[in-house]
């Protein structure tokens, strides 16, 4: 039987059990990067999916260019579930655009213009982590970067690190939501970040694996990039891995090389398990090799398997939060009305085609 005391104890517990029960059903309806998971997760401890050159597009407005690497923009990419997005930077007469290989190639237009765009869904998505990878091809200044960046207004929301040495453990999601700095940002490379200390030398900070693969039998987990370091040494120095999941294909043109995005194997390449250089395999290959999942996984033509299956295997989500689902079809989606780019669509491509030869003889 019940003292007095307990019965009064008992009611004093109520509300607070009551509050229990509440806060901890609040806290299960906010999610960070699409599961409540992974809120007190380190940001190098979940693995993040990367699109490879997300601005370049290979749909009606690029003509279906040869060169695209994504079916779908940037916006897109982050609301399907998209957390990184990397992106060739090269200085066109003076200003900093997002081009692929040569502006002349395929230009998706400024800097600026694309960080306004990834600015833009991240005002509306408030409680998600996003990280940018820009390929410094023309060797751009901190400086200008920063311009950049300040124009598009998105430099609040940037991430400084606490160490010039990789640290062994990153904020969490959380602490990087609460705190407003939830947009990292790698630059390969840069060696003075002075003038825009959120700017991460990305080597510094991350190791990648072999990137320029012809072959479905190409992948390997083995540190590449940087020069400097073995896998043994990256991991020791706490270097995150970056998986680089993709295929070219090659053509010849006048005796020369070309790559180009590899379509014809995309839906191996982006399986969850299948055939040789499968996204699956290969990501519990690179697993067993680290000793952990690689923090992140850059892939074309992200929404063909879906990538994101893989991902969410290795971060343990089985219940997606506030993820736009996208078609899974190795095509661009159909091209919105009064477009008349199809017309031009192979004087595009074999434009394209001469400029790639021209720059590689
Ligand atoms: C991205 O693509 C979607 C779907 O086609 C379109 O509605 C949206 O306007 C595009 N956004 C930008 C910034 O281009
Ligand atoms: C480069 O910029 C200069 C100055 O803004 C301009 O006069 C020139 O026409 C531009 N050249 C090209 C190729 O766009
Ligand atoms: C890629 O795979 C092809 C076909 O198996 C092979 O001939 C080639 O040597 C491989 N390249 C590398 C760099 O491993
Ligand atoms: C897949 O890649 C291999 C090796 O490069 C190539 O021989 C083959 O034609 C490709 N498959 C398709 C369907 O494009
Ligand atoms: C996160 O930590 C868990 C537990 O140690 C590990 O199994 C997993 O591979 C890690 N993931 C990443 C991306 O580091
Ligand atoms: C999105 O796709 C997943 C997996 O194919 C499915 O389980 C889910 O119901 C879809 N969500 C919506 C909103 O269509």
């Amino acid at each position: 039987m019940m003292s007095n005391t307990n019965i009064l104890t008992s009611l004093f517990l109520l509300p607070s059990l009551a509050q229990v029960a509440f806060s901890a059903v609040t806290k299960r309806a906010t999610a960070c990067n699409n599961s409540p998971d992974l809120c007190s997760k380190t940001y190098n401890n979940i693995t993040h999916l990367g699109s490879h050159n997300a601005p370049f597009l290979r749909d009606a407005s690029t003509g279906n260019s040869a060169s695209g690497n994504q079916f779908y923009n940037t916006t897109v990419q982050l609301s399907a579930g998209v957390r990184l997005l990397s992106g060739q930077v090269h200085n066109n007469n003076g200003s900093l655009h997002m081009c692929h290989s040569s502006c002349t190639l395929l230009d998706a237009g400024l800097l600026s213009d694309w960080l306004s765009e990834i600015k833009t869904w991240m005002d509306g998505n408030p409680n998600e982590v996003v990280t940018v990878l820009l390929v410094n091809s023309d060797d751009a200044s901190a400086s200008d970067l920063g311009s950049a960046y300040t124009t598009a207004g998105i430099a609040s929301y940037a991430y400084t690190p606490t160490s010039t040495t990789a640290p062994s453990e990153w904020p969490t999601l959380q602490t990087l939501i609460n705190d407003g700095t939830r947009l990292l940002n790698f630059v390969a490379s840069l060696d003075d970040n002075t003038a825009a200390p959120y700017l991460m030398d990305e080597f510094t900070y991350i190791f990648e694996n072999n990137y320029d693969n012809t072959s479905p039998s190409n992948f390997s987990c083995a540190a590449n990039r940087p020069s400097t370091v073995t896998t043994s040494s990256a991991l020791q120095q706490n270097l995150m891995p970056f998986m680089n999941h993709f295929l070219y294909e090659t053509s010849s043109l006048f005796g020369t090389t070309i790559e180009s995005p590899d379509l014809g194997n995309i839906t191996t390449t982006n399986a969850a398990s299948g055939g040789t250089g499968n996204l699956g395999t290969s990501a519990a290959e690179c697993t067993t090799t680290y000793g952990q999942a690689p923090t992140f996984i850059l892939v074309d033509f992200f929404n063909v398997g879906p990538a994101i299956a893989v991902v969410d295997t290795l971060n343990s989500v089985t219940s997606p939060v506030g993820r736009t689902n996208v078609s899974t079809a190795a095509s661009a989606p159909a091209a919105s009305s009064g477009s008349t780019r199809s017309e031009v669509s192979t004087f595009s491509l074999v434009a394209a085609l001469i400029v790639a030869f021209v720059l590689i003889a």
